[in-house]
């Protein structure tokens, strides 16, 4: 039995694409992707699903009177598809409760940097220009504040002198790619187990 997931993207969609790339070879990955949900026509991760083969849907932000209404209107199009859970993968819009309240501890997101360190829009540019050493990937449990629910797995990765934003979120990204579909293959496999803010994963060693 597959988990069935909606992936939500609003650009390039590499974390989705490695997701994809996990389904597909990996035959105890666990979950499937029932559709993939754009805030917007035309990005690329969009493309993607489409050459994968599967099925899209376009919530449009920028027709939404309200983030409530573009919630429920993303949370009807995921259950529609089937989905029993959401992967944020890049989807740059903010959710209202309803969405917790739909998917409770059903929704994982993807944020480049340590939280709760750097939260918001610009986790990578925030980091670098607060001067740290060591940043980061963080998955997490989506609740009702902005990149502050139960974290899930946290990569680090060490800032070089040289490093610009791009040269950085570059780095971010291939942990990314690595360590989300781990996160999606556990929870999935129902490995996730949420104690307050702690997420505790079943069967591990430590
Ligand atoms: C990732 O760096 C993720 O952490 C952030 O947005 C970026 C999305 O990249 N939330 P992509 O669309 O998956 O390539």
């Amino acid at each position: 039995m597959q988990l069935p997931i909606a992936v939500l993207v609003s650009g390039s969609g590499s974390n989705l694409q490695a997701i994809i790339d996990a389904a597909a070879s990996d035959g105890d990955f666990g979950a499937s992707i029932v559709t993939v949900i754009a805030d917007r026509p035309g990005v690329r991760g969009l493309e993607r699903a489409v050459a994968a083969g599967i099925p899209t849907r376009v919530v449009p932000w920028a027709g939404a009177a309200t983030r409530r209404t573009f919630t429920g209107a993303v949370c009807d199009a995921a259950e529609q598809a089937g989905a029993q859970a959401l992967v944020l993968a890049g989807f740059m819009r903010i959710l209202t409760r309803e969405a917790v309240d739909r998917f409770p501890n059903r929704i994982l997101n993807i944020h480049p940097a340590l939280l709760p360190a750097f939260p918001g829009a610009h986790g990578v540019r925030d980091a670098l220009d607060h001067g740290v050493k060591v940043t980061g990937v963080t998955v997490h449990f989506v609740d009702e504040h902005v990149d502050h629910g139960p974290i899930i797995a946290q990569r680090a990765v060490p800032v070089d002198q040289q490093d610009t934003e791009e040269s950085l979120h570059a780095r971010i990204q291939s942990e990314e790619h690595d360590l989300f579909p781990e996160v999606v293959k556990a929870f999935a496999h129902g490995r996730l187990r949420v104690e307050g803010r702690t997420v505790v994963w079943e069967g591990a060693s430590s």
